[in-house]
């Protein structure tokens, strides 16, 4: 006997002593039956890849579980049936641990919401991935139609190794049995069985007659106008221009292919939180929409070609002059290879301090440029030396293709100091003849006498005692801020290097609920946004903005540079970064009536939120982990003046002082003329020696 055999016992063992068949009349009926049922070939015989995101908003894509033996779904809803049988999922997925076999429920109920379905699973015991198929993508493809339905996908080559249910009271274990035989290599006769659950109603699928009525003209073209064509268009960053319906329809199994993997269009944040600025979301209509149009054989249908009569060159300087032009020193990129991030630091020849409204970007080579950041920083880098991200200072705005000028919410202002300059982040992908990029940036200041009303923060979130140990897929690491003030939130910017796995930010509020505020199931360190809510959201004092990331180091990510180390934090993309900055803006402060000692309390929280895993407002000795959490434990003593074994707020403060204060003293604050006195400092030191990046912009 394998010891798969003995797992696969050892799951039905449990099935019966859970009752999931003995003991109810229903059920064991329905056993007798499905035991008689007719075994049939699976139908569909593949599985297209998907990629979906769980309960807890991680992503999870089929096409990469290719180093698997087996992936398991099992379709779920809040089904007795399924209640029963949950677990017998347990013990299947128990019984497999560390094998090689994937375990997941695959949530395509219509209407079903997470926090319920949450809930639901933990009453049953149910603890494993739950992929939210809200769309319904892969449960139609599937062919879905119930339930408990346990669907086994052998990945060499996606075919269906068998479908139905877990098991029989009888003693069969169909789907351990299919595992057991793609575990060990051997031939799998491809079986389906009934599935025993509830009907899961999948409305389009039954209606997919009219898919082929979708217009291309009405319904797709503009969709593509909107979402896809900023980048696919002739010279745009897109590999291929999706601009007439020829193009669009070349294409259309890949557009398929995209959208359910949701790589396209690539705005990363998750569709059921937030709602924000610049949105490039495809809605989920829009999803669906465009996916069963190809489904149906892309069809051209009637009416003129919108695509062919949108012009999408983007305006010189569409605001206008710029008060001040800043102009990147030229880069040649190389036809081929991959392009580090360049950060070059622009030096900022302004005489006087003024309050940035707007920037542009001017991009002489379209094609070439994959997004651009900036910061402000209050020091020019050494000859020779370059600056990272963690010393920007306030965010002076991004360029993303097919998006347009960086405008500041109502009434704030970005505070740009007379000196210092402007540190960039660009991102270069070269497309087969080499090219030089001319980039320029127009700032646009508010008139002088005209100065904004408030004034527009930036705070980075960073956790510089990260340590993501090798091969793991989903490691978690955290960091957050509490705010002593009441603050309006406007902006969120994530930001990781190559093995960012996820980040979910939400506000825990004093009374302890929780608010999510942006979620990217699956980051990508390719796409930097800067996300501006559509509407700014209120931080009230003693809040937490919390910022919760995964790191994929297994080789399951394409753009792991080695699954082999363990890595840390660093400025080079092959090291980590944990990275959340926040734009926001101070309740109470104004241009005229400034609060530096708002950010000054804000910048003595961060340590706490580092370190702070369970969130209790102390430090315990376990909770201190790498260089810097050495560095603490050694002084803990010292530090725990009262003598409880943690450390707190103002024992915390004093660490703080230790460690960095002698940078944050040395910080020369740059001069204001009035009306606008100059806001806070824009950088200090944390106890690593890194500017903070508390700026008043
Ligand atoms: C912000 C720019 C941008 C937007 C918006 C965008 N794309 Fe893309 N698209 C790209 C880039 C760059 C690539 C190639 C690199 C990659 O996959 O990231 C790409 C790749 C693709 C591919 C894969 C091509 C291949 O051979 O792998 C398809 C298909 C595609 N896009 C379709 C779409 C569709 C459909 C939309 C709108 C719903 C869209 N894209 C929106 C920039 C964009």
């Amino acid at each position: 006997m394998s010891i798969s055999r003995k797992a696969a016992g050892l799951a039905l063992a449990v099935l019966a002593v859970s009752g999931a068949y003995a003991g109810l009349g229903l059920a064991t009926h329905s056993i007798a039956r499905a035991g008689a049922e007719a075994v049939s070939a699976p139908s569909p015989l593949k599985a297209d890849d998907f990629m979906l995101a769980d309960q807890n908003f991680l992503s999870h894509q089929l096409h990469r579980m290719a180093d698997a033996h087996a992936v398991v779904l099992i379709t779920y809803a809040n089904d007795p049936v399924v209640r029963r049988e949950a677990p017998a999922y347990m013990a299947l997925k128990a019984a497999y641990a560390g094998k090689g076999v994937e375990v997941m429920m695959l949530d395509s109920v219509l209407g079903d919401k997470r926090p319920d379905v949450i809930a639901q699973a933990k009453a049953a015991g149910i603890d494993m991935p739950i992929l939210f198929d809200y769309e319904q993508f892969a449960g139609e493809q599937l062919k879905v139609t119930r339930a408990a339905e346990v669907i086994v996908i052998d990945p060499r080559g996606w075919k269906i190794a068998y479908r139905g249910p877990i098991g029989a009271a009888n003693g069969a274990h169909w789907a351990a049995d299919a595992i057991d035989a793609l575990v060990a290599g051997r031939p799998v006769a491809a079986t389906a069985r009934p599935a025993r659950g509830h009907v899961i109603a999948f409305p389009a699928r039954d209606n997919a007659a009219a898919f082929s009525q979708i217009s291309y003209a009405n319904d797709i073209a503009p969709i593509v106008a909107a979402k896809c064509a900023g980048c696919h268009e002739a010279g745009g960053i897109g590999p291929m221009p999706l601009t007439s319906y020829d193009k669009v329809k070349a294409f259309s199994p890949m557009i398929r292919e995209v959208i359910r993997t949701r790589r396209m269009p690539p705005y990363l944040a998750d569709e059921t939180v937030g709602k924000f600025q610049d949105d490039g979301r495809l809605t989920p209509d829009e999803m669906k929409t465009m996916v069963h149009w190809v489904e149906a054989g892309a069809p051209r249908g009637t009416g003129e070609d919108p695509l062919a009569k949108v012009k999408f060159a983007a305006p010189d300087w569409p605001l206008g002059k710029p008060d001040v032009v800043l102009t990147v020193p030229d880069v040649t990129i190389p036809a081929t290879g991959v392009m580090d991030y360049q950060h070059p630091t622009v030096a900022n020849a302004m005489t006087e301090g003024r309050w940035m409204k707007a920037t542009t970007f001017r991009i002489s080579d379209r094609q070439v440029v994959h997004h651009i950041l900036t910061g402000v920083v209050t020091d020019l880098p050494a000859p020779g030396q370059t600056l990272s991200e963690a010393q920007w200072g306030a965010s002076l705005g991004g360029y993303g293709p097919g998006r347009g000028s960086n405008i500041e919410p109502a009434d704030t202002g970005v505070w740009v100091p007379p000196s210092g300059g402007v540190m960039f982040q660009n991102h270069y992908t070269p497309y087969g003849r080499e090219t030089v990029e001319k980039t320029q940036m127009g700032l646009y200041f508010y008139p002088k006498g005209q100065e904004p009303k408030y004034v527009l923060q930036t705070f980075l979130i960073a956790n510089f005692a990260i340590v993501i140990p090798p091969k793991e897929e989903f490691h978690p690491e955290q960091a957050y801020i509490e705010f002593p003030h009441d603050a309006l939130l406007y902006g969120i910017t994530p930001h990781a290097h190559h093995r960012g796995g996820s980040v979910k930010v939400s506000m825990i509020l004093p009374d302890g609920s929780e608010q999510m505020l942006l979620v990217l199931p699956r980051y990508d360190f390719n796409w930097q946004y800067e996300y501006f809510l559509k509407e700014p959201v209120k931080v009230p004092a003693g809040a937490k903005i919390l910022a919760r990331w995964t790191y994929d180091n297994s080789a399951r990510n394409p753009g792991n540079p080695d699954p082999n180390k363990t890595v840390t934090w660093g400025e080079q993309s092959s090291d980590e970064m944990l990275a959340t900055y926040l734009h926001f803006r101070w309740v109470g402060e104004t241009v005229a009536d400034q609060h530096p000692e708002y950010n000054a309390a804000l910048q003595a929280n961060m340590l706490m939120g580092i370190f702070d895993a369970n969130m209790d407002g102390k430090i315990e000795p376990s909770e201190l982990k790498g260089r810097m959490g050495e560095t603490l434990k050694k002084y803990f003593a010292a530090l725990d003046t009262d003598h409880d074994g943690t450390l707190d707020a103002k024992e915390l403060a004093v660490a703080m002082k230790m460690m960095g204060g002698h940078r944050a003293a040395a910080t020369t604050p740059a001069a204001t003329p009035p009306p606008a006195p100059k806001p806070s400092p824009t950088a200090s030191a944390t106890p690593q020696d890194k500017p903070l990046v508390v700026g008043s912009r």
